[in-house]
C-alpha cells in the first residue's frame, strides 16, 4: 500500500506537490469513491485509480522476479517488528515489486515477486490451483501409508489438505527429505501436514511454483524470470481459467460430477 499522491507522482502524471493538489482538489477517486486526504493509502497493482475521470495507466513495464529466498527473511513489504525483509534484497531494482505469496520466515527458496496484478491474482487464487513443490527434511522416515494419507487428505484446524504428489528423496537414519506438491498457498500448509502424519518438518524449500524451477539460482540472489517462462506461466493461467469455465458451466448445467479428479 502507498500513499495516493506517491502512486500518482510515480506513474509520472504529476510531480509528486501537484499530486498532492490533485488529490486535495477531490479529482481523484479509488474504487469509485473520491479521495481528498493525503494521507490514503492505496494498492496501486490491486486498486482502481481514476484521475479526473480517467483510469490511471501505470507507467512501468511489467516485470517478474525470482528470488531465491534465505531464511531469517520475511516474504512481504514491510514488518513493524524490523525484521529483515525480501525487500532488503532488491537492491537494484529498479521497479516496485512485490511478492507473490508467502514463504516462511524459516523457508527457503523459490518466491516470485512482480509488479503484475494480474498474474499476482491468477497464480495466487486458490482457485486456479497453482501447484508448489517443495522439498521437506522431516523428522524420521514416513512410511507408505503415511505418505497416502497426505494424498487422501489430512485434516487440519482450518480444513481438509492434501498432497498432489509426495515421495522420500533421501533417507537418512534419523531424519528423510520429502518432495510434496500442493496447490494451495494456506499458511504454513506443508508444515502442519508433515505435523499431522507425525513428522514435523525441520527445513524446509520450495523448488517449484507452477512450471518455474528455482534450479540452481544461489540462496539470496534474484533474476527475471525468461520470456520462456513467462510464455509458459500465461499458457498455464489460460489453462486453468478454461478448466474454470468448464466447470462453472457444468456446475450451472448440474452435470459436474462430485469428487472428480480435475
Ligand atoms: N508451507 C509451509 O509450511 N511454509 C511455507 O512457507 C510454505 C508452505
Amino acid at each position: 500500500m502507498e500513499r495516493i499522491q506517491k502512486i500518482l507522482a510515480r506513474a509520472g502524471i504529476a510531480s509528486r506537490r501537484e499530486a498532492e493538489r490533485m488529490v486535495i482538489e477531490g479529482r481523484v477517486a479509488v474504487n469509485g469513491k473520491v479521495v481528498d486526504q493525503l494521507g490514503f493509502k492505496a494498492d496501486p497493482l490491486k486498486d482502481h485509480i481514476k484521475v479526473d475521470g480517467k483510469r490511471l495507466i501505470r507507467t512501468e513495464p511489467n516485470i517478474t522476479l525470482l528470488l531465491n529466498k534465505p531464511k531469517g527473511y520475511l516474504s512481504t513489504v514491510k514488518d513493524p517488528a524490523g525484521r529483515s525483509t525480501v525487500m532488503d534484497l532488491l537492491k537494484g531494482v529498479k521497479w516496485r515489486v512485490y511478492p507473490l505469496g508467502r514463504l516462511d520466515f524459516d523457508a527457503e527458496g523459490l518466491l516470485l515477486l512482480t509488479n503484475d496484478g494480474d498474474l499476482t491474482y491468477h497464480l495466487s487464487h486458490p482457485k486456479f490451483s497453482v501447484s508448489r513443490t517443495y522439498w521437506a527434511k522431516v523428522e524420521g522416515v514416513p512410511e507408505k501409508k503415511e505418505l497416502m494419507r497426505l494424498k487422501k487428505g489430512v485434516r487440519l484446524e482450518d480444513g481438509e489438505a492434501k498432497v498432489v504428489s509426495t515421495h522420500i528423496l533421501r533417507q537418512m537414519e534419523k531424519h528423510s527429505w520429502v518432495e510434496a506438491v500442493v496447490t494451495e498457498g494456506r499458511n504454513h500448509l506443508v508444515k502442519r501436514i508433515f505435523s499431522a502424519i507425525g513428522h514435523p518438518v525441520l527445513k524446509l524449500k520450495r523448488v517449484g511454483f507452477g512450471p518455474i524451477r528455482l534450479g540452481n539460482l544461489p540462496v539470496g540472489q534474484l533474476r527475471s524470470l525468461t520470456d520462456e517462462e513467462m510464455e509458459d506461466l500465461k499458457k498455464l493461467i489460460a489453462h486453468r481459467m478454461k478448466d474454470n469455465r468448464r466447470e462453472t458451466i457444468d456446475e450451472r448445467r448440474g452435470t459436474k460430477n462430485v469428487g472428480e479428479a480435475k
